[in-house]
């Protein structure tokens, strides 16, 4: 059962939670899309650990981790990321990165910044150099990880997009990148990347065709695409489905069942619409309860009640057929939760979520009120043994998106996970 698991929020929903405590017995975890913008949190033996481009496969040992054609790869943050997960053997057995992935250079990352500040309505980007480096892709300018492999490939390549970018940068800067300062880095990176690199195409098609089991790793999430989110306040990829196919060359014949992960509220980091968003002490409590702090950037996360018209948006753009409900232990202490049930769009109450700026920044939201559980559930294991204003609260949700609520995370350990 080949099996894609997706954000259905703004991205940080437990994704890597999920994804490790998911992929046992799958034989391929792929990434598809974004880069290392996204932030994944596992706790693996009592350790921490945040991957940004290595798919969370990567700590179950027969597990092949892929990073897929439609993922931007800086090479030097990849080299550091295998680097410092030393202990756990990232060896070339367990770890393929496609020789077609588009590379993020230094000078995306500089024009990434750069636009931000010159913009007049900021994004609130990872400052990673995301869009700049797919913007590339589209332009038919883009350079490869296979490009590295080759001083004078790289030379030729790279040279004119530096000469390029410097005088955009010029425009608004007194900076300038100097190719000098950063090839023999790259080209360095590449070496150690070659024995990883392949064409990851083949790759995936074949063990397709063996039936090997395949999980597919959104990172975002549907509400920060490029085509169906909160444009512009959104990442430059298609963390939606349609990512799959572009991101891995697979067919979406290949394709099982899509669990969708969901909080048990809402958070967004960046600028953008947040029609649910909480503030001042409400959200101070529900931020302080649930460490809503990036995981890329460190920002506070804003935070709100989960949004039920969204959460539906996402859930049919997707074809979702489960979700994986995380954080419900962070409403443990909360006298009322509130979920949002319609908007109030120019005196009209709707069950409809237009992805626009103009009509998100003008609806009210409509809740449904549930009175808190007031108990510790970090330690239950059982839907039947939850207290019952958390089954009501589930059910309500359930009830409303009219796709099960399979799985329940209540801590961040793998195994604090409910399976009903
Ligand atoms: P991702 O980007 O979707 O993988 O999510 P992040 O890792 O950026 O953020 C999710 C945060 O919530 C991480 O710190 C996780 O360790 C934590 N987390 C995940 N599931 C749960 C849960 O059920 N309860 C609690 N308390 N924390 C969780
Ligand atoms: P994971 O995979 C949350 C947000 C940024 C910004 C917008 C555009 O951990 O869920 P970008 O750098 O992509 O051009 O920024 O998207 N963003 C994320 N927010 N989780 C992420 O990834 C994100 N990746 C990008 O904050 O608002
Ligand atoms: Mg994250």
């Amino acid at each position: 059962m080949n099996l894609l698991v997706i954000g259905l929020q703004w991205g940080d929903e437990g994704k890597g939670k999920a994804i490790d405590f998911l992929s046992k017995g799958y034989d391929v975890v792929v990434r598809y899309q974004g880069g290392h913008n996204a932030g994944h949190t596992i706790y693996h033996n009592g350790d921490k650990l945040v991957l940004h481009l290595l798919p969370s496969g990567v700590f179950n040992e027969n597990t092949v981790s892929v990073i897929g054609n439609g993922v931007v790869v800086n090479p030097l943050q990849l080299v550091e990321e295998i680097k410092n997960l030393n202990a756990y053997d990232i060896s070339p057995e367990k770890l393929i990165v496609s020789k077609n992935s588009p590379l993020i250079l230094p000078f995306h990352q500089k024009l990434d910044i750069v636009f931000e500040s010159s913009r007049y309505i900021k994004i609130g980007t990872t400052k990673r150099g995301i869009g700049p480096a797919y913007e590339d892709l589209s332009g038919r300018r883009a350079v490869f990880v296979k490009d590295l492999f080759d001083k004078d490939i790289f030379y030729t390549k790279v040279k004119p997009l530096n000469d390029y970018y410097n005088k955009l940068i010029g425009l608004y800067s007194n900076d300038s990148i100097n190719l000098d300062d950063y090839m023999d880095d790259y080209l360095k990176a590449g070496e150690f990347l070659k024995q990883y690199s392949k064409d990851t195409i083949y790759y995936l098609n074949n063990e397709y065709k063996k039936e090997k089991k395949i999980l597919f790793e959104g990172a975002q999430g549907i509400l920060l695409d490029i085509n169906f989110g909160t444009y512009p306040f959104v990442t430059s990829s298609n963390p939606s489905v349609g990512g799959v196919m572009t991101g891995t060359g697979l067919s979406y014949k290949a394709l099982n069942k899509i669990i969708g992960i969901s909080k048990s509220y809402t958070t967004r980091v960046g600028e953008g619409p947040f029609p649910s968003e909480l503030k001042e002490k409400q959200g101070e409590f529900l931020r302080a309860e649930g460490n809503e702090y990036g995981a890329t950037t460190g920002r506070p996360r804003r935070v709100g009640w989960l949004d039920l018209v969204a959460l539906k948006y996402s859930i049919m753009i997707n074809g979702v057929d489960s979700i994986f409900l995380t954080k419900l232990d962070v409403l443990d202490k909360f006298e009322e939760i509130e979920i949002v049930t319609a908007y109030e769009y120019e005196g009209e109450e709707m069950d409809y979520f237009d992805n626009s700026i103009d009509f998100l920044n003008k609806v009210n939201v409509k809740t449904r009120k549930f009175k808190g559980w007031k108990k510790d559930i970090s330690n239950v294991r059982e839907f039947s043994k939850l207290p019952q204003e958390a089954k009501d609260y589930i059910n309500c949700v359930q009830d409303y998106i009219e796709i099960p609520i399979e799985i329940i995370s209540v801590g961040k350990n793998r195994h604090q996970t409910i399976v009903r």
